[in-house]
């Protein structure tokens, strides 16, 4: 059976002594309450290793990146080993922040994923479609291309992959997918992974919405059978609405 999880992506925000405190929060938090879903934060790659020490067993860390070369002359960037390193053990990859600002294609996030699982880093692959695309009816067109990244690796490297539907009109906007919206296309991602792994990978594989999730509207998307849990932007950054996510399952 497939997991439920609520996984934060901080995105650039805090220093490391407020990440630190807010992943104490967190951490304090849950231990408090009987979570039906696994929590993960994913933190600037600054904030890692102080975050690591703080997290408990019950509270999981990612990176929100990772380079798509191994070591070497790569001024500035931070390899899957290094984030491996540190104690964490998911990766975002494919963002489309990253995409967007940082011209990350199909090909760079096939290599970035295959790095990730060879340092044995889980993999949290965000796909989605920007707003004309939505307008054109292309979003299972985009999406299904954006596959192609992850859909090179074998069943049991799939198999370590989380997937993230994040449609970029909702990101950061207010403006979050319907219950409808989000359940329909989830649905069509998983019928194109039952396509290519057969239904068993498909069934196994959590699929999260992300886009202005928050406490008020994470229980009508989670409700969606193919809604399997949310990746949270600006409502990971405080404790008590992360905390109200994650308990809407
Ligand atoms: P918001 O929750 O701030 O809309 O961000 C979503 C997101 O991009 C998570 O990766």
């Amino acid at each position: 059976m497939r997991k439920n999880i609520v996984a934060g992506n901080w995105k650039m925000n805090t220093t490391v002594s407020e990440g630190v405190k807010l992943a104490t929060e967190v951490n304090e938090a849950l231990n408090g309450v009987d979570a039906k879903c696994e929590v993960i934060i994913c933190v600037p790659f600054t904030h890692l290793t102080s975050c690591k020490a703080v997290c408990g067993e019950k509270l999981h860390l990612g990176a929100e990146n990772c380079a798509d070369h191994t070591k070497g002359a790569y001024t500035g960037e931070v390899s899957a080993s290094m984030v491996a390193s540190t104690g964490a053990d998911y990766v975002i990859l494919g963002h489309s922040e990253r995409r967007a600002y940082y011209g990350e294609t199909v090909e760079m996030l096939a290599e970035k994923t295959k790095l990730a699982l060879e340092n044995n880093l889980k993999v949290i692959f965000c796909i989605g479609e920007v707003l004309e695309e939505r307008e054109a009816g292309k979003q299972n067109e985009v999406v299904k291309a954006q596959l192609e990244s992850v859909f090179s690796l074998s069943a049991e490297d799939f198999g370590k992959i989380v997937l993230a539907y994040e449609p970029v009109w909702a990101i950061g906007t207010g403006k979050t997918a319907t219950d409808e919206q989000a359940e329909e296309i989830h649905a069509y991602i998983r019928s194109l992974i039952a396509e290519k792994y057969g239904d068993q990978v498909a069934d196994d594989t959590t699929i999260l919405y992300g886009g202005s999730c928050k406490p008020s509207n994470a229980k009508g998307l989670f409700a969606k059978p193919n809604v399997d849990g949310g990746l949270i932007g600006g409502a990971s950054l405080d404790a008590e609405s992360f905390m109200g996510i994650v308990t809407a399952f």
